[in-house]
């Protein structure tokens, strides 16, 4: 599998890439049967009654743990995610050479076979998401039961504070519409990238208990004043689809696990790309050249999209008669 021009120009546009077929179908259903195998027995859950799916989790059934989460409408389990099986899935012919046609060639850091797992370190600070430490393979499984009769709430975007440069969200069950595959604000990436300090990281700040105000990462407020302008004036993309499909995005894109209002568990894998030169380059600061750390093809394809890829690839409507100019 190779991106086209125009498939390299819309990601660097938009900042996301939708494609399907990528995942190898019999390999995507071993997985699932993994992570139903990682059901306790007498979980109310049943792999074959679907009339069971519906969350959330009863409070005697949930798990606070990192490597196996399982809490209101969220499942999440990495205590697999460097297994071969997983790995494979993932780093396969066809992923792995998307990764590597964006980020270089021989520059996709390799997985760690029966390394350590992400969520291995627990929570990065108390009450936080789960420290990325050491990671050696790909996130996990994550699993959004659906809401059931829950009344619908609001789209809040977010970018993730761990350093990476491409993150992949795969498909493993088909997701219905409005059925919480992933949602992404289609140019954030543009315009949250320079309100870093840092090209990839992001300052923590320690948790002390007698200083409870502030804890975790901290966001200058040029970038909360940006991530508020685009979720009110951005429409998110829903990236749903078949099973096999994934949406590639950017580090720096605002994105959600979107809200599951179908009758599916959405069952999908997620995993960050990694450039081997990601430990000497992710203090930089944001680049004028935002895309220096990508391939070479990368950052000389300017070749442009057609409206019709455009929407092919749900852009919304608003962006499709407002064309913005790639970045150097
Ligand atoms: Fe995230």
């Amino acid at each position: 599998m190779k991106l086209t021009a125009e498939q390299i120009s819309f990601f660097k546009d938009n900042g996301y890439l939708l494609l399907k077929n990528v995942l190898d179908l019999t390999q995507c259903e071993a997985v699932m049967d993994r992570v139903w195998d990682s059901l306790p027995e007498t979980n109310h859950l049943k792999k074959d009654d679907p009339n069971t799916h519906v969350g959330p989790f009863e409070v005697s059934e949930e798990q606070d743990s990192s490597l196996n989460l399982r809490m209101g409408y969220r499942w999440q389990v990495r205590e697999f995610s460097t297994e071969p099986e997983l790995l494979d899935l993932v780093f396969s012919k066809n992923l792995l050479g998307v990764a590597e046609q964006l980020l270089g060639e021989d520059m996709v850091e390799p997985p760690v076979p029966h390394g350590k797992p992400m969520g291995h370190a627990g929570p990065a600070w108390p009450g936080g998401p789960v420290d990325p430490a050491d990671t050696q393979g790909i996130r996990g499984v994550y699993c959004t039961l659906p809401y059931g009769d829950q009344p619908r709430e609001a789209d809040t975007g977010h970018t993730d504070g761990h350093p990476f440069n491409l993150g992949v969200v795969g498909l493993l069950g088909d997701v219905p519409k409005e059925g919480g595959a992933f949602k992404v604000w289609p140019r954030s990436h543009r315009r949250l990238y320079p309100t870093f300090q840092m090209q990839y990281d992001q300052p923590r700040i320690p948790f002390y208990e007698h200083l409870p105000s502030h804890k975790g990462i901290i966001h200058s407020q040029a970038y909360l004043d940006e991530l508020e302008a685009v979720m009110q004036d951005t429409s998110p993309v829903d990236c749903y689809g078949e099973a096999g499909d994934v949406v590639l995005w950017h580090h720096r894109l605002a994105h959600m696990a979107g809200h599951n209002y179908s009758r599916v568990i959405r069952q999908a894998v997620l995993s960050d790309f990694v450039r081997k030169d990601l430990d000497t380059c992710r203090l930089d600061p944001p680049q004028k050249n935002m895309w220096r750390d990508w391939s070479t093809q990368v950052q000389g394809c300017n070749a442009g999209y057609s409206k019709a890829f455009a929407l092919e690839q749900r852009l919304p409507k608003e962006l499709l008669s407002a064309p913005v100019e790639i970045g150097t």
